[in-house]
């Protein structure tokens, strides 16, 4: 398999560090971005000669923007970025300051993070763009609010950059990945079900990244619950 340089935001746990575990024992050199740089520093150890580290809060600007430009210098051409950054709270009461660091990480800076990746593949004239954003953005969820609304404005921009790549004929590719609930330390509240180890969802990401999918629901039985959700009329959702 030809090695790759690739760039993973939010690397320092759960989704995102079992996707760094899988690709840098591949031998893939792997830049990677999170706000706790002991855990990126532990992740380096792991493999040295084919890791480099940034330390970044997405929801500061120029932090990201100066993490993404040292990673680009190290890798130079980048193949594949993988964004899976991201926050939620429960917050039933509709208390702003729990909404609030969600709309600025999953809105504000994650579409920075976003429209930084896809400009330097266009100056590539190639690379795979990938986020990670959630089956719970197909429908709005009172018990998380802001975190649902959140991944649905995500789910239609990756489908924006998807035509905008289409339209203007480049060799960029768009991969949204919507998983369900997975035993990481974003999965909150009571009664969860069909929670999915982190290692399996990790190992069907990779597979649709390499399928180079346009969208993708992990796992797949998630796929079909997600079905049924979107499809359900209001009038019965309602009363779930
Ligand atoms: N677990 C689930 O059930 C589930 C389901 C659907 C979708 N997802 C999505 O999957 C993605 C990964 O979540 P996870 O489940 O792997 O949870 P996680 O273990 O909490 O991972 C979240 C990652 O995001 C990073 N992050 C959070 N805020 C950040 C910020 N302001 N700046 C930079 N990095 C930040 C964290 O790194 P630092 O703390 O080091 O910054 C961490 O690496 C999220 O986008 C989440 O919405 C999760």
């Amino acid at each position: 398999m030809n090695k790759k340089n690739i760039i993973i935001i939010g690397a320092t746990s759960g989704i995102g560090k079992s996707l760094f575990e899988r690709y840098a024992a591949d031998g893939n050199r792997i830049g990677i971005v999170g706000r706790r740089t002991h855990l990126l520093d532990e992740l380096r150890q792991e493999h040295p000669d084919t890791t480099f580290t940034a330390t970044a809060d997405i929801t500061k600007l120029d932090e990201i923007a100066r993490a993404i430009d040292a990673l680009r210098d190290e890798l130079k051409d980048i193949d594949l970025a993988i964004v899976c950054s991201g926050t939620g709270d429960i917050n039933a009461s509709l208390d702003y300051a729990v909404e609030r660091p969600t709309i600025e990480t999953n809105v504000m800076g994650w579409t920075f993070v976003i429209d930084t990746l896809y400009h330097i593949f266009e100056q590539q004239g190639h690379g795979h763009l990938v986020a990670i954003t959630s089956a719970g953005g197909l429908r709005g969820e009172p018990m998380a609010p802001a975190y649902s609304a959140s991944k649905a404005y995500q789910i239609n921009y990756m489908e924006a950059l998807r035509k905008k790549a289409y339209k203007s004929g480049n060799h960029i590719c768009v991969t949204d990945i919507r998983p369900g609930l997975v035993d990481t330390a974003m999965a909150k509240g009571e009664g969860l079900f069909w929670v999915m180890p982190v290692e399996i969802v990790a190992s069907q990401i990779i597979a649709a990244i390499r399928r180079k999918k346009t969208k993708a629901y992990v796992t797949k039985r998630w796929h079909f619950l997600a079905l049924i959700n979107k499809n359900l009329p209001f009038t019965l959702y309602k009363m779930l």
